[in-house]
């Protein structure tokens, strides 16, 4: 994920980029760029210095030539190629006229990359974006427009985008445009915008449109023409934001966590993007860790806090599975005060919302010590965790503010699915067909939470009935013990209720002391090898006299017919269907917690990325 930004119009452009850019840095920060036409050449300036990226970048623009015509800027988020100066926006052509930033990733980059190097191009990052501005040169040196150039290009692109490309040789034309990934555009007096989002337009213009799929857009000082990519005009939406910066930041939902919840599919469809070559079979480059590294491996260990400790025990049902070798799952804080047994032959796998957390940090250094292969799975590019691991793997969620996980933990449970498959490809333990069979179910997940997150009114009902409950019993059995763990805890962060999580089949060994008329026990009662016996176990709450919330699927009349109210969710494989049933206990979590007067961005006693002991 990257922010884009760009203006003509504007006679000081550069002030406007950077503090947009700013406003953008949460999309990533790993690089950042600027490029303006100015006379009749096109003037660029580049920083890949992490964090610190934008105000580098600030320091190079502060002697940059003045009179400038269309400018526009971009903070990258790392997915193909490091994060260099040489990977970082904007990208040029050979001639150096044109100037494209781009935030997405385009699938078949490595077709088309051959394609213009044996046309004689030189392309000098190994971004997936560069080929572009090669592609919309050839159109150009054929004859055509800035725009209808752009237009052919993006037909023949795979993946998703939001571009905006300038020229020299029409120096006060923005040509933008998008498939999937968003593009604001803005209109004020004498002046055009676009950006990633609004926020990064607030200030500047309170007129706002917004680009659908396969749009594309000319801007020029104070005005702006749409058409699709078969060049029909088409008349963008207008809207007047009257919000401010803070509303701007949570896109008109009600907080932070509403917010994130509704990005899930983003973020699961993202973190599965362009993991398979041609023939379906996996590559994760980017993870560093060499095929012939994870060869000899023997035992996985998996370290991890909070949510993304839940995630790591939904990977082990689906690594010992697919991979039939052990997995260790162990809360990170308690890993190194023991004596883990762990050896060269061990791959650790840390697994970090921040990639900052303390106890995960130092567990992997500790494994490291005792000589495992390393590998991390982060959402935040570069961090300190990422940095130090032999390898990595990120979740790409985006940046995810509100202090319970939400989108994250999605992403993480398909990240690790993900290198669970990769190790049963590398070790062969499952056929290809296998691997690219579950890998096709994954890509429908995104679509399975999206059709989840719709149903939220029906959450809000049973949890409307639930508001005077305040003891709680999460049950699940097989993939669905973790989920109730999940459930658990969203709860007791964001509503402040007791609520315990536990293997229903435990429930027999104490717990079921506690069940009286009064208590709440949610089910996890999805289909997987151990439905049946989840009944059983619901049978033995209901008995004594517990309401009942279960999460079944669509169509399971034999579960709904134990419950006092249903959560559906549309059903998928069972390895799989944590991503999907863990949605409606997060929303659960959620309104019971506003109706209860609390604000669940900002829970009590808790802390977004905690690193202390
Ligand atoms: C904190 C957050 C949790 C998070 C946990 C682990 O407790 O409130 O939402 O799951 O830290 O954080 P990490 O960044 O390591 O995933």
């Amino acid at each position: 994920m990257c922010g884009i930004i760009g203006v003509t119009g504007e006679a000081d452009a550069i002030p406007l980029l950077l503090e947009g850019l700013h406003r953008l840095e949460y999309r990533g920060y790993d690089s950042a760029g600027v490029a303006m036409v100015v006379e009749d050449q096109v003037w660029r300036a580049r920083a890949a210095t992490a964090r610190t990226s934008v105000a580098t970048l600030a320091e190079l623009t502060a002697g940059a030539p003045r009179g400038h015509a269309a400018a526009i800027g971009h903070t990258r988020w790392a997915t193909h190629g490091s994060p260099t100066e040489e990977n970082a926006h904007p990208h040029v052509d050979c001639t150096g006229r044109l100037a494209l930033i781009h935030n997405g990733i385009i699938e078949n980059h490595a077709e088309l990359r051959a394609e213009i190097e044996a046309n004689g191009h030189t392309v000098t990052s190994g971004t997936d974006t560069e080929v572009m501005a090669h592609l919309i040169e050839e159109q150009l040196s054929g004859g055509a427009t800035l725009p209808d150039a752009v237009r052919a290009v993006l037909r023949r692109l795979r993946g998703s985008f939001s571009i905006a490309v300038i020229s020299a040789d029409e120096p006060d034309t923005i040509v933008a445009a998008c498939r999937i990934t968003p593009l604001v555009l803005g209109l004020e007096d004498g002046m055009t915008l676009l950006a990633s989002d609004i926020p990064a337009l607030i200030g500047h213009t309170r007129r706002v449109y917004t680009l659908a799929d396969d749009q594309l857009a000319v801007l020029t000082p104070g005005a702006l023409s749409v058409m699709t990519l078969e060049g029909e005009p088409v008349e963008p939406e207008q809207r007047t934001i009257t919000w401010d910066l803070e509303a701007a930041q949570k896109e008109g939902f009600e907080d932070f966590m509403s917010k994130e919840m509704h990005q899930q599919p983003t973020a699961v469809g993202d973190t599965l993007l362009d993991r398979r070559a041609v023939g379906g079979e996996l590559i994760l480059d980017e993870m560093r860790l060499t095929p012939d590294d994870l060869r000899g491996i023997d035992k996985v260990f998996i370290v991890a806090c909070g949510s993304s400790y839940h995630a790591a025990l939904v990977a082990k049902y689906a690594i010992e599975h697919w991979v039939k070798v052990p997995v260790e799952v162990d809360i990170a804080s308690e890993f190194r005060y023991r004596d883990p047994v762990l050896n060269e032959r061990t791959l650790c796998v840390g697994v970090s919302q921040s990639g900052e957390t303390l106890d995960t940090a130092e567990a992997v250094r500790e494994a490291a010590r005792l000589g495992a292969k390393v590998l991390v799975v982060s959402n935040v590019v570069d961090s300190s965790m990422a940095r130090a691991a032999d390898g990595v793997l990120y979740t790409r969620a985006g940046p995810e503010i509100g202090v319970a996980s939400t989108k994250c933990h999605l992403a993480q449970i398909v990240a690790l699915e993900v290198l669970g498959l990769y190790l049963a490809q590398i070790l062969r333990t499952q056929p290809a067909a296998r691997v690219n069979e579950i890998l096709n179910a994954m890509e429908r997940l995104p679509s399975l939470v999206t059709e989840t997150l719709a149903r939220a009114d029906d959450v809000d009902d049973v949890a409307s009935k639930l508001t005077d409950a305040r003891d709680f019993f999460f049950l699940g059995r097989h993939v669905g013990f973790p989920v109730a763990l999940e459930g658990a805890l969203k709860l007791k962060e964001l509503a402040y209720l007791r609520a315990e999580g536990y293997p229903a089949g435990e429930l027999k060994h104490g717990p079921i002391a506690l069940i009286e008329p009064g208590a709440v026990v949610v089910g996890i009662a999805t289909r997987n090898p151990l439905w049946e016996k989840m009944l059983s176990n619901v049978a033995e709450v209901r008995s004594r006299g517990a309401t009942v919330v279960l999460v079944a699927d669509d169509g399971d009349e034999e579960s709904a017919a134990v419950a006092d109210h249903v959560l559906r969710v549309p059903p998928t494989s069972p390895l799989l269907a944590p991503v999907v049933g863990v949605v409606p206990l997060q929303q659960l979590a959620y309104r019971l917690a506003r109706l209860h007067g609390h604000d669940p961005d900002r829970p009590r006693n808790l802390a977004k990325t905690v690193t202390v002991e």
